[in-house]
């Protein structure tokens, strides 16, 4: 006990120290380059397969073999352990949340739910003829997740992990109320799994620190695709998400104490409570910061138009089953193009400006065409010719109305999100459309 203290002395002393690497790595990973990316390959995996990019995010190398104890720094090799462990464990049940997604989202937002898992049909189907479990780029960034854990707490202690505790998904359906909640749900998961390896990337070094920032960028990448859903769903609303998230984050936090194995010493050491309060906010900071630029135009464009990959051969329904399906869709599709879920206000004001918008398409197109190189050279977040454009864009829109502002600030956004890095390094570069 008393070396326990100890080791809880010597890491309050390394306290600063540890939240400016936390920063620094919060600070790189939640850049708006980074986000747009993500966000876009979402895009990607619907309508541009072919790019093994969009079906996976590729991982820096790494040499497991490498990684030994004298990695872990600032913390006791045993305490690591432990949150690996912990990590592991939430990770573990991962074809289980594939089924919950796909079905859950199936009517709330097809898109996603086609990116995160199968429908009970498709599920069913696929049990039936053994087929792989779920195509997904969620699904194939989850699934490597739970392994690497285990190799990496091998290395660490020695020995390999018990894997005989995971946690347990809970059963969804995809009524709207339970749909809400699961979209909650995963975004708290995404949003605990990247803070947690934030604050275990802090703690290592070499390959350590590099496998562990691979697999949180897994989950920036994922935290940020839902949130934008979540926006897309439910409008702005930052502090009611936060609220949200907290909420079920805290039951999560309680319930896991109780039934997870190193529950006991889960959460009593106050030095890592307090990096990981930092990280949580930190990372939400970061988050808000970038959704809050992204338009509705892109949103929309994300997650509604067709997706391009082929259906899953799934066993055909009976027609009346199939008649309940498609109107289902339908009815989906119609409550988002119609911003039902959105608060009153920020729906009236989303519908004006988007009134505002198709109104006025010719106007708005000549003010970027008038400029001889468009938003050219604009494309990477915080350029000098980003900045420039927005001046330029304050500017002519002094006198003029505040939607015209808005719209095309948001035109600027929507052009970087679609030439993002990965884009551009691929060479297929989008016009301003
Ligand atoms: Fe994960
Ligand atoms: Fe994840």
């Amino acid at each position: 006990m008393a070396e326990r203290r100890w080791s809880e002395l010597r890491q309050a002393l390394q306290l600063p120290k540890t939240l400016l690497s936390i920063y620094k790595i919060v600070r790189e990973d939640f850049e708006t380059a980074a986000l747009d990316e993500y966000l876009w390959s979402f895009w990607g995996f619907h309508h541009e397969p072919h790019d093994l990019h969009y079906r996976a995010r590729p991982w820096q190398k790494v040499q497991l073999r490498a990684i030994e104890p004298q990695d872990v720094v600032g913390i006791e090799v045993w305490e690591m352990a432990l949150m690996l462990n912990i990590a592991m464990e939430d990770e573990e049940p991962i074809p289980e949340y594939t089924h919950q997604s796909g079905e859950g989202f199936r009517f709330l937002l097809p898109k996603l739910g086609r990116y995160m898992g199968k429908n009970d049909e498709q599920a069913r189907f696929g049990a039936d003829h053994d087929l792989e479990w779920c195509e997904g780029a969620w699904c194939a960034e989850e699934r490597r997740h739970s392994n690497t854990l285990a190799r990496i707490i091998e290395r660490l202690m020695k020995m390999p992990p018990k894997r005989d505790n995971p946690n347990k998904p809970m059963a969804v359906t995809a009524d709207e109320g339970a749909a809400l909640q699961h979209l909650i749900s995963r975004q708290t998961s995404e949003w605990k799994a990247s803070s947690s390896y934030v604050i275990m990337a802090a703690h290592a070094t070499g390959h350590l620190h590099n496998l562990i920032r691979n697999l949180e960028r897994d989950e920036i990448k994922h935290l940020c695709i839902m949130s934008a859903a979540d926006a897309y769903l439910l409008g702005p609303r930052p502090w009611r998400r936060f609220l949200d998230l907290v909420k079920k984050g805290l039951g999560n936090y309680t319930s896991q104490k109780k039934s997870r194995s190193g529950g006991d010493a889960f959460g009593t050491n106050p030095v890592t409570a307090i990096e990981g309060i930092a990280a949580h906010l930190l990372t939400e900071f970061w988050l808000r910061k970038w959704l809050r630029t992204i338009p509705l135009r892109t949103l929309t464009i994300v997650f509604e138009m067709p997706s391009g990959i082929p259906e899953l051969p799934a066993f055909a329904p009976a027609p009346q089953r199939q008649a309940q399906i498609d109107e289902a869709l339908k009815n989906g599709q119609n409550k988002r193009l119609k911003l039902d879920r959105w608060e009153p206000e920020q729906k009236r004001r989303a519908l004006e400006q988007r009134r505002f918008e198709e109104s006025y398409a010719g106007v708005i197109e000549e003010t970027i065409e008038s400029q001889p190189e468009g938003f050219n050279g604009a494309e990477s977040p915080g350029s000098q010719r980003e900045n420039e454009l927005r001046k330029l864009i304050r500017q002519v829109t002094r006198t003029g109305t505040k939607k015209l502002r808005i719209c095309l600030l948001g035109r600027l956004r929507d052009f970087q999100v679609r030439n993002n890095r990965h884009v551009l390094a691929h060479g297929s570069r989008t016009r301003a459309q």
